[in-house]
């Protein structure tokens, strides 16, 4: 799949929350996105998966401008998984086929996507309010599996998780994406986006100002404000 950041703007109450993006997410990796709180990266991934639409320019989707796509669709091929798991009350299994039983499928194979998040069947018929952080998560990321997503948009999943957990999500991650689904992970872990990052996008106030091959920006990262934020001393991280 391919998506298209064709120039887009965000402006919302009076001021800019991103401005003037171009990317294309285009090759089968995992894009790392890092900049300072508020920054524009969830901003980002919810203009992608079309919770709200650009105010200036337009996103394509394999070459169509997305708002000629069904939403329902859209949001199938590219999954959300955000910082807090998404779950609602019930058990595993229910959680894991709502998508796509509201779709009416039937005989949906709830244990084959719990087994893709390295959980047994034991899970299954757990209630979600029994699960730890950390596999909480792990059903987040089922459940969007279940609806066989092209691309993963993930927002700091795993801010809030123990280092253990982390790691299994990050392995989760890497996984996946060899299996062919491409990854966009916002993160403010640097080791986190150096460890499992192909190419790392950098946002600032609003602006993209580096997009590269992970190691290149860690390395040698170009630009006076990617330095800064690298080596700690953007005042806006100072708080
Ligand atoms: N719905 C909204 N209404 C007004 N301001 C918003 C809204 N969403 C985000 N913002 C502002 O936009 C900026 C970027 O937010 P966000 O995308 O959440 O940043 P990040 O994820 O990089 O921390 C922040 O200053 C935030 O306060
Ligand atoms: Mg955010």
């Amino acid at each position: 799949m391919e998506i298209e950041l064709k120039n887009i703007s965000y402006f919302r109450d009076g001021k800019y929350i991103l401005k003037n993006v171009y990317f294309k997410f285009e090759k089968n990796g995992i894009y790392t996105v890092v900049g300072p709180s508020g920054a524009g990266k969830s901003t980002m991934l919810k203009l992608i998966n079309r919770l709200i639409e650009p105010t200036e320019g337009a996103i394509f989707i394999n070459g169509v401008e997305y708002k000629n796509i069904d939403v329902i669709l859209l949001r199938r091929k590219i999954g959300m998984v955000f910082q807090r798991p998404f779950l609602f009350e019930g058990t595993v299994k229910e959680n894991i086929e709502l998508g796509p039983s509201l779709r009416g499928e039937k005989n949906i194979d709830a244990l084959f996507y719990l087994e893709a998040v390295g959980l047994s069947k034991d899970y299954l018929f757990k209630d979600v309010n029994n699960l730890s952080g950390g596999e909480a998560q792990r059903v987040s990321i089922a459940r969007a599996l279940a609806n066989s997503p092209e691309v993963l948009l993930l927002d700091e999943p795993t801010s809030s998780l123990d280092p253990t957990s982390t790691s299994i999500i990050e392995e989760l991650i890497k996984r996946l994406n060899r299996e062919g689904i491409m990854v966009i992970l916002v993160t403010h872990n640097m080791e986190q986006a150096k460890r499992i990052g192909d190419y790392t996008l950098f946002l600032y106030k609003g602006e993209l100002i580096e997009a590269r091959k992970t190691w290149e920006f860690f390395e040698n990262p170009i630009s006076e404000v990617s330095k800064l934020f690298l080596e700690g001393k953007l005042k806006e991280m100072i708080e």
